[in-house]
């Protein structure tokens, strides 16, 4: 219906623009209708686009001070182990550990910790997967990815230099979850400040009895290992991440075998990401219930936010899940430059995720499922606003770019492919190329998407995609005022000549 819409009829060129922006709009809840999640069904059938704030059951927002995780997020106390201390971390730790393994496992799954790297995968779930007892010797090994290269997203190193010993209590914590010995903290290489402050931390540790043999006396032995990155975006991929951590080249490995089973120097292992380590010490103290109770179901907690672009005040801000994305940019952020109706589109997750024009961004709740809702993703939560000053085509070209440099190269549709993307947006720019062609930049981002090792190709598909779903009338009116001009053109060559 959409090719016929849009590309193979002869309606005339305004009924065919307004028949897409319909189209459009129906795709984008056809397509989350599509993924097979319940709460899309439920929400069909009795008429409710689950993803709109005014539909939610309640409001979210408006964090209170005492719900705060991460309470030294902007620096203005000591990061340190003594400040650490009054703002309540290793607390009891001990405690902590010996309740045991399945005891915090139980406690994560509870509740409903998703985690916070970008596909938003049950915590407590995945940290069971590791091995309970190794048949043959090998120990298990827990990663926690500090990369943080995707662009927009700068939250990690917010925890490594402000509140690092949050990132290294729970490393123990869930290093005994796991039935770790050691774990590897995988640091972005240009985040020079933040490795320190993390080796620092790490060292009060140690110096403090808090890690390494019988850690906070609690019997358990545990060492935390800091290595530095080169500062590759597909380092944080968390097989390339482990490639790069033996000393090889950091390109992702086939799976399966999957981490959990072969990892790091061929040991079981699990790559989390920093702020969902970082959180578990909490959650473990204050309960499941607590956690759950702050964002809608499903979707957990407080989450760390990125606000970036055209925003009067860029921030990074801790708040409840589900919060509205209008009320996380007013509130937070100081509102869009020029106000809310100079809102032209926002990547709502980091640069992999689909951009959401503004009659979505009116409405549309900050969560994993609302935004999967209205085919966009929450990612990392780096919010990047756009007003209507933003040459949105350019935009998206330029993350082509990125994501056609950052490519390890391993499959040829990625390989190949991101370079194809990366050289019609460029055309498409400038409204040089033919209209069918807009088809056939969506057809090669869909062969990229899913037929490669990593999800690389994946993010480097889904920002063109985007702004095919909801530009399209901006690509063809760029495309007809090219032709408009090189007609025009041509035909003043021919009057000079006549
Ligand atoms: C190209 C690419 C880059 C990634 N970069 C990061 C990163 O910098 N930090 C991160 O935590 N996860 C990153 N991820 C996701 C990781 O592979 C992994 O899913 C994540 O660390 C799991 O952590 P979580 O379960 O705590 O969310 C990246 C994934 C891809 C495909
Ligand atoms: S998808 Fe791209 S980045 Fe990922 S392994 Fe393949 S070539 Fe490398």
């Amino acid at each position: 219906m959409w090719r016929a819409l849009t590309g193979r009829t002869a309606l005339p060129e305004p009924l065919r623009s307004a028949a897409r922006r319909l189209v459009s709009q129906s795709r984008c809840l056809s397509a989350a209708s599509a993924s097979a999640t319940p709460s899309v069904s439920a929400a069909a059938s009795d008429g409710k686009e689950a993803w709109r704030a005014s539909n939610a059951e309640r409001t979210f927002g408006g964090l209170q001070d005492q719900d705060r995780i991460f309470t030294n997020l902007y620096g203005e106390h000591d990061p340190l182990l003594q400040g650490a201390l009054r703002r309540g971390d290793w607390y009891r730790t001990k405690d902590l550990i010996g309740k045991g393994r399945d005891w915090i496992i139980n406690e994560l799954k509870a509740s409903g910790l998703r985690g916070r790297g970008g596909a938003g995968f049950p915590t407590g779930l995945k940290y069971s997967f590791m091995p309970k007892q190794s048949a043959d010797g090998r120990p298990n090994y827990l990663v926690v990815n500090c990369d943080e290269s995707e662009p927009g997203t700068a939250k990690d190193r917010e925890i490594m230099r402000h509140d690092p010993h949050k990132l290294v209590e729970g490393m123990l914590l869930v290093g005994v979850a796991m039935g770790a010995r050691a774990a590897y903290a995988y640091v972005r290489g240009e985040y020079v400040h933040e490795r320190h402050q993390l080796e620092r931390a790490v060292q009060e540790a140690y110096a403090n009895g808090l890690l390494g043999r019988n850690a906070c006396g609690s019997g358990y032995n545990f060492d935390v290992y800091v290595h530095y990155g080169a500062g590759a975006y597909i380092c944080g991929e968390e097989t390339a991440l482990l490639e790069s951590l033996e000393g090889k080249q950091g390109k992702p490995r086939l799976k399966p075998p999957f981490p959990a089973n072969i990892g790091l120097y061929g040991c079981p292992s699990t790559v989390t990401n920093t702020e969902t380590v970082s959180v578990v010490p909490t959650i473990l103290r204050r309960g499941p219930d607590w956690f759950a109770s702050l964002g809608r179901k499903n979707n957990s907690g407080t989450k760390l936010f990125i606000v970036s672009g055209h925003v009067n005040s860029p921030c990074v801000v801790e708040e409840e899940m589900s919060i509205p994305l209008r009320a996380l940019i007013e509130r937070h952020a100081g509102g869009v430059r020029g106000g809310w109706d100079n809102l032209l589109a926002v990547i709502p997750g980091g640069s992999s995720v689909p951009l959401i024009p503004k009659w979505i961004c009116d409405d549309v709740m900050m969560d994993f499922d609302a935004l999967r809702d209205v085919t966009s993703g929450l990612g990392t939560a780096a919010v990047i606003v756009m007003d209507k000053s933003t040459d949105v085509v350019a935009a998206i070209r330029r993350l082509s770019y990125f994501y056609k440099h950052e490519s390890c190269g391993q499959c040829t549709p990625c390989r190949e492919g991101t370079g194809w993307l990366w050289r019609i947006m460029q055309r498409m720019e400038r409204g040089e190329a033919r209209m069918a062609e807009i088809d056939m930049l969506w057809e090669t981002s869909k062969h990229i998407e899913g037929h490669c090792i990593c999800a690389l190709a994946d993010a480097a598909a889904w920002p063109v995609q985007g702004l095919i779903r909801h530009f399209r009338p901006e690509m063809e009116r760029r495309i007809r005022e090219y032709q408009a001009q090189a007609a025009t053109a041509v035909n003043g060559e021919k009057t000079a000549t006549a």
